[in-house]
């Protein structure tokens, strides 16, 4: 049987105090959707429809650069979480199989149970609902068991004495077939304290229509929802908790695995050691073996076997770095590709460039690939020698096994094998730096007395 997603993301999120949508703020540099259908993921989905309300457009542009697949929707008015679901029902037309529903602001949903509900529906539950014992129910929804059953949910607001007694709570993901959804959901009234649809009164329509209900649990850190900055900082620490832990667990060395910061997207080969304070933007690969020393920041770059970079180093996207090569402290490196073996040591700029195997960049190294209005590349041969404070004014190529002098300003190729130098000529004046010295300690002493 297939399955299909629905994503709740309509809601505008006010205490985030933000302009974003609150699904667009980010976890592990990715918005916080996208961790809703990561969980969901496991399930195969075929269909997949994110309802969007507050910031419809910013979300629609979010999803279309993250998940060309996803189906966006429009809630133009939020007038509760069943009439968000319905909104759903034209693009999951025709669609057989289970619908998950999940909320777009709910990131630590394990795989593992939906695939618990998706056993419950096998066995035979119309509805499946997602409850957790909460440690303080406060104003979640109740979930009310009778003989192993789900009866109906009741929302806080409507709760008697007794209901708020209930510890069992809802966690607003819940699982039903398609077409038995939309129906239960046609039924749907908002004759309750809110004025709202209720996607929680389809239990209780459910069960009066005959259908059998039953909620599955899970521990209440999964249902962690996103309502303040706060709770996103305490999301992107279980994140990154979890993050490390799965580092550790596959093989990785993290020295101090507390102050490295990894992305959603981070792949980190097997026996590869992050040192200290490493941070990790969007798009980053290393392979095995390789080491990243303490307080280096890569983002969209690859890292091949057992290369080192840092400490220190920074490492933007488009950065290539081939296996074996060494890229050290104080060095930024842009849109590049380093060859094997490369060596760019030292307070170092590479952008736009190719950089052959075995090549050495001296120290203070800058290539000067802009102009002000264009970008320019700068080529470099294999097993080439850069001089020290070499400026390569691009678009320029250095030759394989060429070399420049120290301190050039190159604005010429320079051949396969030749030296390039640009600088001017020293000169040398005997006896005159004793001379001046001479002259300006005596100006000293004139003045002081
Ligand atoms: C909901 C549940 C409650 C559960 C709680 C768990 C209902 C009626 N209540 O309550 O039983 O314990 O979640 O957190 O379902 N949304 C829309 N459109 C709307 C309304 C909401 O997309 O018109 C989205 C929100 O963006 C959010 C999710 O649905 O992602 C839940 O909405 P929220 O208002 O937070 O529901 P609660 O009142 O907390
Ligand atoms: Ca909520």
């Amino acid at each position: 049987m297939p399955s299909h997603l629905i994503v709740l993301a309509a809601g505008q999120g006010s205490r985030m105090m933000s302009d974003l949508p609150k699904v667009l703020h980010q976890v592990g540099h990715a918005p916080l959707f996208m961790h809703a259908l990561q969980a969901g993921a496991a399930l195969d989905p075929e269909r997949r429809v994110l309802v969007a309300g507050h910031g419809a457009d910013e979300v629609r542009a979010a999803a279309a650069e993250h998940d060309e697949d996803l189906v966006v929707v429009l809630q133009e008015e939020q007038l509760g979480t069943a009439h968000a679901v319905a909104q759903a029902r034209e693009a999951l037309q025709g669609a057989n199989g289970d619908v998950f529903i999940l909320y777009g602001d709910t990131p630590f949903i394990q795989p593992e149970t939906l695939s618990m509900m998706a056993a419950a529906r096998s066995g035979g539950a119309a509805v499946v609902v997602l409850g957790f014992e909460a440690a303080d129910p406060g104003r979640y929804g109740r979930l009310v068991i009778e003989g192993g059953d789900l009866m109906r949910i009741v929302e806080h607001k409507e709760t008697t004495e007794a209901e708020r007694a209930i510890t069992l709570c809802n966690s607003g993901v819940v699982c039903a077939d398609a077409e038995v959804l939309f129906d239960l959901i046609d039924g749907v009234g908002n004759d309750n304290s809110s004025g709202e649809y209720y996607l929680t009164d389809i239990v209780g329509i459910a069960r009066e229509r005959g259908l059998r209900c039953a909620a599955v649990t899970c521990d209440e850190s999964e249902t962690m929802g996103i309502n303040t900055r706060a709770e996103l900082a305490r999301a992107e620490a279980i994140f990154q908790a979890r993050r490390r832990a799965a580092m550790l667990e596959d093989g990785v060395t993290l020295t101090a695995p507390e102050t490295v910061f990894f992305a959603h997207d981070t792949h980190v080969g097997r026996d590869a050691v992050i040192e200290p304070h490493v941070v990790f933007g969007p798009g980053v690969t290393i392979e095995s073996g390789a080491t990243i020393r303490a307080f280096s920041h890569l983002e969209g770059c690859h890292v091949g076997a057992r290369a080192v970079v840092g400490p220190y180093a920074r490492l933007r996207p488009g950065a290539e770095l081939g296996n074996d090569a060494k890229v050290g402290n104080f060095v930024e490196i842009k849109s590049a590709e380093i060859g094997e073996g490369a060596k760019i040591n030292h307070l170092t700029y590479i952008g736009d460039a190719a950089v052959g195997e075995g090549a050495n960049i001296g120290a203070g190294t800058v290539t000067c690939n802009y102009d002000g209005v264009f970008k320019h590349r700068t080529e470099i041969g294999a097993r080439a020698f850069i001089g020290s404070s070499t400026m390569l004014v691009a678009p320029v190529r250095v030759g394989v096994e060429a070399m420049t002098a120290s301190g050039s300003v190159i604005t010429n190729d320079v051949p396969d094998g030749a030296l390039g130098l640009g600088r001017s000529r020293q000169v040398v004046k005997e006896g005159l730096a004793r001379k001046l010295m001479a002259k300006l300690k005596a100006a000293k002493m004139k003045r002081t007395n």
